[in-house]
């Protein structure tokens, strides 16, 4: 999936997005309402880690949210296992220079008809 959002992009992650990634996500303000699984500090390995595990899995959907040809953030759709396997959780978060854009809500409007398109 790949869509303008006039002020930003969603594209899929590339492996050359490692230290603009680390840049964007090593803040605490956008960790602290994040799931466990957010390291923090969030150094480069970390991103390094979570790129190549982005190219290897095809399961949901994780998308690099770009702002001025920099990744920014991420957006995805984690899907439910067993009871809930019809359901999926929406996730994201942002660089914080760029909050009160209206960059999330844009971002949000595009995935979630894509994911009841793609997704059972
Ligand atoms: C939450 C987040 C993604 C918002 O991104 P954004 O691009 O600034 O969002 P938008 O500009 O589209 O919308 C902002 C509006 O969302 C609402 N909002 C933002 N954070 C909120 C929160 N924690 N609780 C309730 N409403 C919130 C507010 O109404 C805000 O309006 P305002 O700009 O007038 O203050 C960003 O603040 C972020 O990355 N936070 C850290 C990670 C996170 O919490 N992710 C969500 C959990 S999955």
């Amino acid at each position: 999936m790949q869509v303008s959002l006039g002020a930003a992009s969603l594209r899929p992650w590339k492996i050359e997005d490692a230290l603009a990634l680390v840049e964007a996500a090593n803040n605490r303000n956008v960790w602290i309402t994040l799931r466990d699984r957010m390291p923090h500090p969030y150094t480069l390995a970390d991103a390094e880690d979570y790129l190549q595990q982005r190219t290897r899995d095809s399961s949901g959907l994780a998308l690099c949210i770009e702002v001025a040809g920099r990744a920014a953030g991420g957006i995805g759709l984690h899907p439910g296992e067993d009871v809930s396997r019809l359901t999926a959780e929406l996730g994201f978060w942002l660089a914080e220079p760029f909050w009160h854009r209206g960059i999330i809500t844009a971002a949000v409007r595009a995935v979630v008809p894509y994911g009841f398109k793609r997704f059972r």
